[in-house]
């Protein structure tokens, strides 16, 4: 057997993020792959190298798949609806009725394998998910990801004040059942459980303590809203008068920094609130669209957070998002800082390194090595086939940018998985 015989590799146009500023295009390069991982990219392969062990992409792009590190599984069947609505009140009206039916396992098995497929679709690989109260349709949630082979965050959401009577739980019992769900889920690799928290308001002070104690326990990851809207940031206030702000109750019960914390939103932050989120366990993710949708009063001050090193994502949260296509949001979170930008000229729009950075090596870091291409990643990854939009004269990063704004699903030709072709 020859030395690359277990070896393979893949040739395209490769793009990857080493950095939030920086972008790398290694035009017509090959990416080495020993087990699923990669061992490197060159412009050449040895004379001796097997080519049936070469996958020629042409002149394809290769690229990381994305993460999409906040999404709600359940709210799948509900995207677009419902979205003249202020957030708290389309909670009430559509989101929680929607959730409610989780309770039913065959619905839930349904769904979530609609769900996963369309991740899969639009090329996520990486997912950070939040699921439903029920603790049974969290499993399938769970089990349906495995199977399908992502890269996961999921766990069994808690909620046991300020919900309606159809979907609310006991504090006590949402406790042992997170433990439960927890201590089921020790020791996988792909998919690991979470801690999800809907949000402070629906979260009574000694749920979120009785949490942190597990989050610490564990050493397992949290995941919750914060700082999302304007009537929201009220309703937490009023609840919790000793407290300054969402940021802080989480904080104080071992739910922010303390472990890896994945904060959906952070649209209004001060600099209390900024101050922890600088904790490099803590990632900040920006839902573009879930956040012109559900009128949440502002916008992320994306390119502010950057340049203070707090760590940032990207999220779909469908359904208060209508798409699960994270190179649409790329494109999303440009065009809203541009809007922003026009308001508050202080903070300058963010470009694609920044926002590709965002969508797949910043989210990556959170699953350990996936996102980019450097050697020991993983190679989760996405051709795209844009021949159908020309452009001989494009460069590769254009042909990216152009993807993401003007691209959709049928671009990507396929998807690997530790170097295992995705099948949708
Ligand atoms: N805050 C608490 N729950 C939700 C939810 O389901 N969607 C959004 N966008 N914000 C929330
Ligand atoms: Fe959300």
């Amino acid at each position: 057997m020859g030395k690359y015989s277990k070896y393979r590799a893949y040739k395209g146009n490769i793009i990857y993020s080493q950095d939030k500023d920086t972008l790398i295009s290694k035009e017509n390069s090959y990416i080495l792959v020993l087990d699923g991982i990669v061992k490197g990219i060159y412009p050449a392969l040895p004379e001796e190298f097997p080519k049936e062990n070469v996958m020629d992409w042409g002149n394809n792009l290769i690229i990381p798949g994305f993460c999409d590190m906040h999404v709600h599984a359940p709210q799948f069947l509900q995207r677009g609806i419902g979205m003249d609505r202020e957030l708290l009140d389309w909670l009430t009206t559509y989101t929680y009725p929607t959730e409610a039916k989780f309770k039913n396992a065959e619905h839930a098995r349904k769904v979530y394998t609609l769900f996963v497929d369309e991740l899969l679709r639009q090329g996520t690989l990486h997912v950070n998910c939040f699921p439903s109260i029920h603790y049974q349709a969290s499993e399938i949630l769970f089990d349906i990801l495995e199977q399908k082979g992502l890269f996961a965050f999921t766990g069994k959401l808690n909620m046991d004040q300020n919900s309606p009577a159809y979907y609310i739980e006991e504090t006590e019992q949402s406790l042992i059942d997170t433990e439960k769900f927890i201590e089921q889920h020790q020791n996988t690799s792909q998919v690991k459980p979470s801690i999800v928290p809907r949000f402070t308001i629906t979260c009574s002070e000694k749920l979120l303590a009785g949490l942190g104690d597990l989050c610490q326990k564990y050493e397992v990851p949290v995941h919750s809203h914060m700082c999302e809207a304007v009537n929201e940031m009220k309703v937490v206030k009023e609840l919790f008068p000793g407290y300054k702000n969402g940021a802080e109750i989480f904080y104080k019960n071992n739910l922010l920094g303390q472990r890896p914390t994945i904060m959906a939103h952070c649209i209004f932050m001060d600099d209390d609130v900024l101050a922890l989120m600088e904790n490099p366990n803590c990632l900040a993710v920006h839902c573009p669209e879930a956040t012109a949708n559900i009128n949440a009063g502002g916008i992320m001050p994306v390119k502010k957070l950057l340049q203070r090193g707090i760590n940032l994502a990207i999220g779909s949260d469908i359904g208060s998002g209508a798409s699960l296509s994270i190179a649409r949001a790329i494109a999303n979170t440009i065009q809203h800082s541009k809007i922003r930008n026009m308001f508050d000229p202080q903070w300058e729009a963010v470009n694609l390194a920044e926002a590709f950075y965002m969508a797949t090596r910043s989210g990556g870091r959170y699953f350990n090595q996936v996102g980019a291409f450097d050697e020991g990643y993983c190679f989760n990854t996405l051709v795209i086939d844009d021949s159908n939009m020309f452009g001989e004269e494009l460069t590769p990063v254009e042909r990216l940018e152009r993807f993401c704004y003007a691209g959709d699903d049928r671009n990507i030709c396929m998807r690997y998985l530790l170097g295992k072709e995705v099948e949708i």
